[in-house]
């Protein structure tokens, strides 16, 4: 008997091809599966990558509740056109304190994941306000409103610890420092030292140059910080993994 005709006894019984089908299904599940259970982590730790300040957190949601996403990823992959327009390919500690994470799966604009410190404060007010003002041929839509609504960190605390409950480190003393923290971010005038031992590499500035904390100050101080937590003039992968 060759072998086609051995496998005609699978393929002309329906009841032993779904057995045998389904223990090799079982069988490479496992093999895949398995081993993630014995694994302390599967994201290699980078040093610089810590869990994002106050300010820009709630950045992050704004950014999230306008739907930036849908136009943007935030995700570099490792090809030479997507290296050289963006920079380093994104690794997966960048986004390990994500929830949710801001890959995308569209880019009607450009990725995002390193443009911090691309653009200065004002190009950024000046694009979000009116997209057309700095790109001409730009169809991002208008996100001026921004300006208009302070913001206060009545929310951050809480925000902060359900973070912490899906595995984010941050600390008791993060959370004590919460608003203080917030309001010292986008105000220089303030004691920002505690900010940035907490939160190294943190930037501080008025990022709309208004009085008072709005959205745009916060969405800002989101977008400054994209890809700017691991330097990549030292960072080499570890050959172990
Ligand atoms: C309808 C799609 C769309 C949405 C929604 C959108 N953008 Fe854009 N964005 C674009 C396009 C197209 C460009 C490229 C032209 C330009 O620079 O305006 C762009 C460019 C940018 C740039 C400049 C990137 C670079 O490297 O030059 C930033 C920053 C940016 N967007 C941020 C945002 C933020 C923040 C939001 C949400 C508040 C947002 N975008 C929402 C389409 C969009």
């Amino acid at each position: 008997m060759g072998i086609l005709d051995k496998h005609k006894i699978l393929e002309t019984n329906a009841t032993l091809l779904l057995v045998c089908s389904f223990l090799v299904v079982t069988i490479g599940g496992i093999v895949e599966i398995a081993p993630l259970f014995w694994l302390q982590n599967t994201i290699e730790d980078v040093e610089g990558v810590r869990p994002y300040a106050p300010l820009e957190l709630e950045g992050r949601d704004i950014y999230i509740r306008e739907g930036c996403y849908v136009c943007h990823s935030q995700m570099i992959r490792p090809m030479r056109d997507e290296v050289e327009r963006y920079g380093h390919y994104s690794l997966a500690a960048e986004s390990q304190y994500d929830h949710p994470f801001q890959w995308g799966s569209k880019r009607t604009g450009p990725d995002l994941a390193r443009v911090g410190g691309r653009y200065s404060d004002d190009w950024h007010v000046a694009h979000l306000t009116d997209p057309q003002s700095v790109v001409p041929e730009s169809i991002m839509p208008k996100y001026g409103f921004l300006t208009e609504t302070l913001i206060q960190p009545a929310q951050i605390a809480a925000k902060m610890e359900t973070h912490r409950l899906v595995g984010v480190p941050y600390t008791a003393e993060m959370i004590a420092a919460a608003t203080a923290d917030f309001r010292a971010q986008a105000d220089p005038e303030r004691d920002f030292d505690g900010l940035l031992e907490r939160y190294p590499g943190a930037q501080v500035r008025n990022f709309d140059s208004r009085p008072g904390i709005s959205e745009m100050d916060a969405l800002i101080a989101y977008l400054q910080m994209l890809g700017t937590l691991v330097d990549f003039s030292t960072f080499t992968p570890d050959p172990s993994r």
